[in-house]
């Protein structure tokens, strides 16, 4: 399973890339807003933090304007991928950026047909998102094994990309469910490592070793 770290804040980045865990970042015009910094250049800094896919989203909400939108933020690094709404007007610009070999994540998906839709249209990543729908009490994992259990019947190859993340365990749901990529903020990421009886049984051990002498 692929982890993307969903904020666009470089320092965030730039510390869980050292780890090696780390495969690709989403950002989204919020998370960008929050960084108080230009859209372009936040772009290209974190394109050159990580390998893999740098999602950057569309503001237009028109085909014509979100393709030459989608252009532009392909032409800021080779590992950007375009984000559009899941909206026909998206689906079609979907189409053309895919054909050209630009990779499009269709993001805002909220069911299994939307996500049909998008890998027709040739996306290279769709983003449920889960949070939003746990949020109005529909259950976001089942949207996950919809649409893993749709794409594994047509051979799609467009990756599900479980998006809007909150907890670990959405994480762990998510793995079991078969989604590709997991993308979640930073704190979510690093929560995945905790647990008490880690904490308590490294306490012993070093209680142990500094009562016997023990160095290595
Ligand atoms: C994903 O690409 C989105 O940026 C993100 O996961 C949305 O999460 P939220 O619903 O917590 O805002």
């Amino acid at each position: 399973m692929k982890f993307f770290v969903d904020t666009a804040d470089t320092k965030d980045i730039a510390e869980l890339a050292e780890t090696g865990l780390i495969d690709g970042v989403t950002t989204n015009p919020s998370l960008i807003a929050k960084s108080g910094r230009p859209f372009a250049e936040v772009i290209k800094e974190i394109c050159g933090l990580v390998p893999g896919p740098v999602s950057a989203e569309v503001v237009a909400i028109d085909t014509e304007g979100m393709v030459s939108e989608g252009r532009k933020l392909a032409r800021i690094a080779e590992n950007v991928a375009v984000k559009l709404p899941l909206t026909w007007d998206g689906l079609k610009a979907c189409r053309t950026l895919s054909d050209e070999g630009t990779a499009v994540n269709v993001t805002l998906c909220f069911s299994a047909n939307q996500a049909l839709l998008a890998a027709k249209a040739g996306a290279a990543f769709i983003s449920p998102f889960i949070g939003r729908l746990d949020d109005i009490n529909v259950d976001g994992m089942e949207l996950i094994s919809d649409i893993r259990q749709i794409y594994d019947n047509y051979l799609f190859d467009t990756e599900i990309l479980a998006a809007s993340i909150r907890t670990p365990n959405h994480v762990k749901l998510c793995a079991l469910a078969g989604a590709d990529v997991a993308t979640m903020p930073p704190s979510v990421i690093k929560a995945l490592a905790n647990h008490p009886l880690t904490d308590k049984g490294l306490e012993a051990f070093l209680a142990d070793a500094k009562k016997a002498g023990i160095k290595v």
